[in-house]
């Protein structure tokens, strides 16, 4: 069996089997968060194909997440770039000649790091974007016609035992609703994101594709989480603005998050399971932010100023938040 246990990376509520015979296409799907999307998608039935840079880390993956079902496929294809047009077409094909089609796509590779513009040279803004925006466009095209065909040979979502087809899921972020100091790059490419995928609603909704966003707020255990973390962003302050110690949130979590606590893998894998499901079969173009409502005050979230090295804006005035060091790539 996985590591993982079930309660882990999905919630008790959804009936078993409710994707057998679909197969989810991931980019990123080694990453903490896409895993446990895969994750949960192939405990409830579907088969995978995940891609990603690092060979040895997609792979591992693959073969981890196909432990949560007996009789489960799931392929990691590592050496797959979503900024490569022609090598992501190619595990889109592999993955409809070996699974048998692409039903669901999730587009979740992503690149991201901590930053003033005044440290971001040109190449670093266009790397984000090009992973971002540019590798969501890749996704889309690569994957289309295959969320089409599934869209039009499963039309009949609602009846028994016949899940549906032709999903598409980009993994965005809440950075642009507001703006967010360090995340210049970040926010651009994923307003970006949220945009293309308005127009996959439009122009592929009448074929019976629907295409929606989940934002996540911070997610404790990722990769992102403790980057921001390192830099003192993620750190949830529990005093207040005159050092007044604030009660601890009555889940026992952070108390400066709208719903009292960080989210976690399993929040994104149970709203993936949702978009994915016969349950959201008239959801297109819909934005799902799972954040908690932290967002909504950029005091519970990514808001400088929490770390009382780092108060906003003089940490900016003083040249402090620049330069921040290039972390060792887990890639
Ligand atoms: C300033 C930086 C930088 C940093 C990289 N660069 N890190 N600039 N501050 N911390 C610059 C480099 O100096 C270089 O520009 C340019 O970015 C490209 O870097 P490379 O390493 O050569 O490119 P590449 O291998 O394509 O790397 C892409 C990457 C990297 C985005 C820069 O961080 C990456 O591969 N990340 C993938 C994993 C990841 O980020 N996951 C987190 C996703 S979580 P110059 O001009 O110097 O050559 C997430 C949620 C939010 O997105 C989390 C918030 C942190």
């Amino acid at each position: 069996m996985s590591k993982q246990q079930p309660h882990e990376f999905i919630s008790p509520v959804w009936r078993d089997g409710i994707f057998r015979g679909r197969v989810v296409f991931v980019t990123g799907g080694a990453g903490d968060i896409c895993s446990a999307q895969t994750r949960a998608l192939v405990y409830l039935g579907a088969d995978a194909f995940i891609i990603g840079r690092n060979v040895e880390k997609t792979e591992a993956a693959a073969i981890d997440i196909a432990k949560v079902r007996k009789g489960a496929r799931v392929m990691g294809i590592g050496n797959v770039d979503v900024r490569n047009f022609e090598t992501l077409q190619k595990a889109a094909d592999r993955c409809v000649a070996e699974l048998g089609s692409i039903d669901f796509v999730i587009a979740g590779a992503a690149g991201n790091f901590i930053s003033t513009i005044a440290g971001l040279s040109p190449k670093a803004f266009k790397s984000v974007m090009d992973i971002d925006t540019i590798g969501t466009f890749n996704t889309i095209k690569a994957t289309i016609d295959h969320l089409s065909k599934s869209a039009a040979a499963h039309i009949s979502p609602n009846a028994e035992n016949s899940p549906p087809g032709g999903r598409f899921i980009a993994v965005s972020a809440t950075f642009h609703y507001t703006g967010v100091p360090l995340q210049s790059h970040a926010s651009a490419a994923k307003a970006g994101v949220d945009s293309l995928v308005s127009s996959v609603a439009l122009e592929y909704g009448p074929r019976g594709v629907m295409a929606n966003v989940i934002a996540p707020g911070p997610i404790e255990g990722t990769e992102g989480m403790d980057r921001l973390a390192r830099a003192g962003f993620g750190e949830i302050d529990t005093k207040d603005g005159k050092g007044q110690q604030i009660p601890p949130s009555v889940r026992g979590g952070s108390p400066t998050i709208p719903s009292g606590r960080w989210g976690t893998v399993r929040d994104i894998a149970d709203a993936t399971v949702y978009l994915f499901s016969a349950a959201a079969d008239n959801v297109n173009g819909h934005v799902l932010v799972v954040d908690g409502g932290a967002w909504r005050r950029q005091g519970g979230f990514l808001c400088v100023g929490q770390n009382p090295a780092m108060q906003y804006p003089n940490f900016l005035l003083s040249g402090a938040g620049s330069g921040q060091k290039k972390p060792a790539s887990k890639i």
